[in-house]
């Protein structure tokens, strides 16, 4: 038998006898001919199956083929600049048919369907090629991360999923029973990675996170995939410039290696072609200016019916107010020195200031929002006791975090890039429960 070649390698091949094995997308065809759009998981090719080529019995199969019917078939590759796929350009003409599975009438089609169905469907709906698309883009940015961070020095050491306490505030606590005693899912890995930077120097944790959001919104997912590097020796100003190198290196890996793919999901790559280094940085104070100079003229939200809303000076940032901000600039901003009340406990007041602290959020342009937040932490054992008292925490739980300030302490920092926001926005998504296979959201946790 010609041997099994994938889809995305059918331009190595041509003029040559090859076996693909996949499914049927789509199928056409008139009299002696059968177009078949073939899927492999590694693209789409259109194999061409003509009544004089192959048996009877096989020209009589193939006409039988519905959408998803499983099927090897061997066949001589041709370049073909017209024909359609993904990546295209290839043909197959098909010399033996075998059909695995004719499959029962399938229920997506390339209609619209509404989301409900969609989502319901979801162990089918992962075919369709733009969720095709958005996974493999997915891949390709877990790689990057892995790929920059272990290229730059840092060890992956990763941290507990099970643990006694709350560390980004206590209302988005998943609870569950440790043999008859309260835990909780963990809302990041932080914490032990601070422990980790002693040990190791500059560290990351990448694995899935839970917040019990009860929020319904196009960003937020129960179940989330963070990656979160923590260095030692490192401050604020040290912490963005590793945000850009970082974040630059995710998006241009993409935009090399996913071509195909970004393609399929009709992605303008104009933003995403001037992402590199340096980041615009924003100070709190002066982002509030900003939106309240744009409240007052009335300026418009790009994407929103309604005009920027004022902010208090001391508020977090609304969507509208993240989206505005990151409409002013063609690159991902840096906003640093958030209001200290309205971060978390562990964040180093700014020395000469302390109702602002050292923190930075990255917002990605078009309207994607926060992707990346971090900070400087408290790195003085009397001021983080002081802080969990003031935030009502355990003060037993978090001993050993306050044993780290004893023994060796220094400026560290460190952030988490959430995984889907960034697909999210590399892709061009309207929502974030299509950039995982598996969303769990407020309303869904099926299939
Ligand atoms: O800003 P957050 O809450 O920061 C932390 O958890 C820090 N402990 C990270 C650190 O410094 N090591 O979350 C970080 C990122 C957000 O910017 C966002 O991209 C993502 O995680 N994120 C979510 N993504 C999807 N659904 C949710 N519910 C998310 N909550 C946060
Ligand atoms: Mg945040």
């Amino acid at each position: 038998m010609a041997p099994i070649v994938a889809i995305t390698n059918l331009k190595d091949h041509v003029g040559e006898e090859v076996t693909l094995q996949g499914w049927v997308y789509h199928k056409t065809g008139k009299g002696k001919l059968v177009f078949l759009q073939m899927r492999d998981g590694t693209g789409i090719c259109q194999a061409v199956v003509f009544k004089g080529n192959v048996s009877e019995a096989e020209f009589e199969a193939a006409t039988a083929l519905t959408q998803e019917s499983s099927l090897i078939v061997t066949g001589l590759v041709k370049a073909e600049a017209r024909a359609p796929g993904i990546p295209g350009g290839y043909e197959v003409d098909v010399r033996t048919v075998q059909v695995r599975q004719i499959a029962d009438a399938y229920p997506i089609s390339p209609k619209e369907h509404g989301i409900e169905f969609l989502m319901q469907n979801r162990h089918l709906w992962l075919r369709s090629s733009r969720q095709w698309a958005t996974m493999r883009v997915r891949a390709v940015i877990m790689q990057a991360i892995r790929e920059w961070l272990d290229g730059n020095g840092f060890l992956n050491v990763d941290t507990p999923i099970i643990t006694p306490a709350a560390a980004e505030g206590t209302s988005t606590l998943f609870e569950i029973d440790y043999h008859g005693e309260p835990a909780y899912l963990a809302q990041t890995g932080q914490l032990y990675n601070e422990a980790d930077i002693f040990a190791f120097g500059k560290v990351y944790c990448f694995g899935p996170t839970f917040r019990a959001e009860k929020s319904k919104t196009r960003r937020h997912l129960q179940e989330f995939w963070m990656v979160e590097p923590e260095i030692a020796f490192c401050d604020l100003e040290q912490l963005m410039e590793i945000e850009e190198q970082f974040v630059s290196h995710i998006v241009q890996r993409c935009l090399r290696d996913c071509a195909a793919e970004l393609k399929v999901l009709e992605r303008d790559l104009t933003h995403l072609q001037k992402v590199a280094p340096p980041f615009p940085r924003l100070h709190y104070d002066d982002a509030v200016n900003m939106i309240n100079a744009a409240a007052q003229k009335g300026e418009l939200v790009p994407g929103y019916p309604d005009p920027v809303p004022p902010i208090e000076w001391g508020d977090d940032f609304g969507s509208p107010h993240e989206t505005y901000l990151a409409a002013q600039f063609e690159k991902p901003v840096l906003v640093h020195h958030y209001p200290t009340q309205v971060k978390a406990f562990y964040m180093e007041p700014e020395a000469d200031r302390p109702e602002v602290c050292r923190s930075v959020d990255l917002l990605a342009p078009e309207g994607y929002g926060e992707i990346i937040g971090g900070s400087e932490r408290m790195s003085d054992p009397e001021k983080l006791i002081a802080s969990i008292q003031a935030h009502q925490l355990p003060q037993e739980i978090y001993q050993w975090y306050v044993d780290l300030r004893r023994y060796g302490s220094v400026v560290h920092s460190g952030f988490g890039l959430g995984l889907e926001r960034t697909v999210m926005w590399v892709c061009g998504l309207d929502h974030v429960r299509e950039t995982i296979a598996f969303p769990r959201t407020l309303t869904n946790m099926r299939p």
